[in-house]
């Protein structure tokens, strides 16, 4: 453990297929390769691909899971180590589906414990495209919210209302929380002139649609772009991200940066 004290970062979205798992795996990625230990919870019942991305073998498991976490109030028990150095996980199953009216304090409580406070710096929750208990439960455990959304028109409206409905649910979110707002999947087109570009459009149909509070720790969004070698990080075990690929590389020293680490060591990840 590197820092003074744990940093737990959820990505979400009510959305479905915005980049939530994949720019949070290359997130944990990136921090471990900083040097920081970072715990990795798959909280996706229904699509549990950090599980599959970060299990080496599904027999590693051996009924080992966040379900089971949660059901013995036990999550040190629960993790499995990766094959990514400093990274850690929790696995995901469908054994969560009996646990969806979790209280919201019951996430928190269950990792603010010897063996998580103070093993880890970092604690990334990857959550279902969905609006309830058990994302909520996420959020009130979290310091940091990472909402990735695309440069589309149902997108952007998707994930204003998603940030209107955290708003809403929770006290003063604004001021325990720290939002950054990532678009994804942004394809830079050369020919294009910065004035008339297709997706400037979209950026200023983003500003305009997300209330100006949602800027209150980010002042701006944070891009990333469209890459088969992201595809390619995810789905083929071992393949990095090299300081070469300057535009990724960099959208995730962003975010590390912003989640108070200190990237400079870093050249893949
Ligand atoms: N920036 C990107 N470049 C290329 N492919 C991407 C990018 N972001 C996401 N994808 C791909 O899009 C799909 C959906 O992304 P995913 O992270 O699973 O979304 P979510 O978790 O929000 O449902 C995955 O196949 C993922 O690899
Ligand atoms: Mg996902």
């Amino acid at each position: 453990m590197k820092q003074d004290h744990i940093r737990i970062c959820n990505f979400s979205n009510a959305k479905g297929g915005v980049g939530k798992t994949g720019i949070g795996i290359l997130t944990a990625r990136f921090l471990a390769a900083a040097g920081y230990s970072v715990l990795f919870i798959d909280s996706d019942l229904y699509n549990n691909s950090a599980t599959y991305h970060f299990a080496s073998t599904p027999e590693e498991i051996q009924g080992r899971s966040l379900a089971e976490a949660l059901r013995s109030n036990d999550a040190v028990s629960n993790i499995i180590h990766s094959s990514y150095t400093n990274v850690d996980y929790i696995a995901a199953n469908m054994q969560l589906m009996k646990l969806r009216s979790i209280n919201y304090p019951t996430f928190k409580k269950l990792l603010r414990v010897p063996g998580i406070e103070d093993t880890y710096d970092y604690v990334i929750i990857d959550s279902p495209p969905t609006f309830d208990n058990f994302v909520c439960a996420a959020v009130y455990a979290s310091d940091y919210i990472i909402i990735p959304f695309q440069l589309s028109q149902s997108d952007i409206k998707a994930s204003s209302f998603y940030f209107d409905l955290l708003d809403e649910e929770f006290d003063n979110i604004l001021e325990t929380h720290k939002f950054i707002l990532t678009i994804n999947r942004v394809q830079y087109r050369s020919n294009e002139t910065a004035e008339d570009s297709w997706n400037n459009q979209y950026r200023s149909l983003a500003r305009d649609t997300f209330r100006e509070e949602a800027f209150t720790y980010c002042k701006n969004f944070i891009e990333v772009p469209e890459r088969s070698s992201f595809k390619a990080a995810i789905d083929i075990e071992g393949k990095l991200i090299s300081i070469s690929e300057e535009r990724l590389f960099s959208s995730f020293r962003s975010i590390a940066g912003l989640l108070g680490a200190v990237t400079d060591s870093v050249t893949q990840f």
